[in-house]
């Protein structure tokens, strides 16, 4: 696997390559931004989709048992947890997951908490349901995010009946240990909360830092919660939309299954079938190779920040291929250094306020990419700073 090698994306339909003008409303940027990777995805995988493709007949698909077998196999591997395969329910995205289980399990009015700065569209999907939110903000201590546990029992109420836990947790980089994990989960079973627990990053840990389901901690975490993963993440294969919930109790498997019914949400892609199932079966020694070179662009990243940007400082990553990046002591107005960003260093970035209001001040950098990209990047970075500054 050779991870440095370039590949043009331009052209090949990218959110993240061609969409890039359009959504920041800017020409030529150099892309650092949406969570995706510049590389290609496992051998095996491309191998299985060429022979899906050359078959070309593309009707509706069955799953095969090989297909469930293969997450029970990778979750076994990789997360030694042992789920039964009835558990698993396939939906086309995490996205499309929670906001299905949000209808499913909750009702109009009710309170969800979420844990900011946190994946944005966690807002949305509580909001634009007709839930109420209730945000139990992170506690940035000593250079690491920390739950606030007693911020949580206060907040919690009647109406509250679920908690959206990011772990990995998207864009701070925390993996979640299991004690926090199981503080967590003690509170929302001594209030009756429902936890959803996106995984979609479990498999990016770095520097031998080991993620916990939080389902895998005890029969009453799984009787409680909903797992949602996927192999997108972890292999590159977001555009090919599979993705699925484990959910070991029957009452709530019933409730979603008939909530996913109801919205129609029968169709999977049958090339996202075809490439998880590649991917789990064959996809192991990439990955490992994929996070070693990660872990070096994590290392790159931060020698160029302590040796040429000193006053901007990186939030010490566990895992996911995103940098949080902590540019508050600058003293820079977090819209002038956003404009700056895309006027003249041409950089797209995300936001931290578009993670919530404690993320304002932070930038999330993309360091899925090679080398070459990041230096470029950081190049950038370097010259909007020194003129913001200077
Ligand atoms: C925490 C988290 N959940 C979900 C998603 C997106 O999931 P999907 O593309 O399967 O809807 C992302 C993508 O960045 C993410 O970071």
């Amino acid at each position: 696997m050779n991870f440095d090698q370039l590949h043009n994306r331009k052209g090949s339909d990218s959110a993240k390559w061609d969409g890039v003008n359009k959504y920041f409303g800017e020409q030529d940027l150099h892309p650092m931004w949406v969570a995706d990777m510049d590389f290609p995805a496992p051998q095996p995988v491309i191998e299985a989709l060429n022979d899906k493709v050359e078959h070309g007949i593309y009707g509706y698909p069955h799953v095969p048992d090989s297909t469930y077998q293969s997450i029970t196999g990778w979750l076994s591997q990789r997360h030694q947890w042992e789920i039964n395969q009835d558990w698993i329910s396939f939906i086309l995205g995490v996205v499309p997951a929670i906001s299905t289980i949000i209808h499913a399990l909750t009702e109009v009015g009710d309170k969800i908490i979420i844990q900011p700065p946190v994946y944005y569209p966690f807002f949305g999907m509580v909001e634009d349901n007709e839930r109420v939110l209730s945000l139990n903000p992170l506690k940035l201590e000593d250079g690491q995010y920390k739950i606030d546990f007693d911020h949580l029992e206060q907040i919690i109420d009647n109406e509250t009946k679920m908690l959206i836990l990011c772990s990995p947790h998207n864009p701070v980089g925390r993996v979640w240990s299991k004690d926090e994990l199981q503080k967590l989960g003690d509170i929302c079973i001594k209030n009756n909360i429902l936890v959803i627990s996106d995984e979609i990053h479990a498999d990016l840990t770095l520097n031998g830092q080991k993620h916990v389901p939080f389902a895998s901690i005890s029969k009453e975490f799984a009787d409680i919660s909903i797992t949602c993963l996927a192999p997108s993440k972890t292999f590159n294969l977001a555009g090919t939309q599979a993705a699925y919930m484990i959910i070991p109790n029957d009452g709530l498997r019933k409730k979603v299954d008939n909530q996913k019914k109801k919205q129609g949400l029968y169709a999977l892609n049958i090339f996202g079938l075809t490439a998880l199932e590649a991917a789990y079966t064959h996809g192991g020694i990439w990955l490992d190779s994929l996070m070693e070179y990660i872990e070096d662009n994590v290392k790159l990243v931060k020698d160029f920040l302590e040796t040429e940007l000193p006053s901007i400082r990186l939030i010490e990553p566990e895992g996911t291929y995103l940098l949080w990046i902590d540019c508050r002591a600058l003293n820079v107005e977090h819209k002038k250094l956003e404009r700056a960003l895309l006027k003249e260093g041409k950089l797209a970035l995300n936001q931290g306020y578009t993670f919530g209001e404690n993320g304002q001040g932070f930038i999330r950098m993309n360091i899925a990419t090679q080398k070459a990209h990041i230096q470029e990047g950081l190049k950038r970075l370097k010259q909007v700073i020194d003129s913001v500054q200077g």
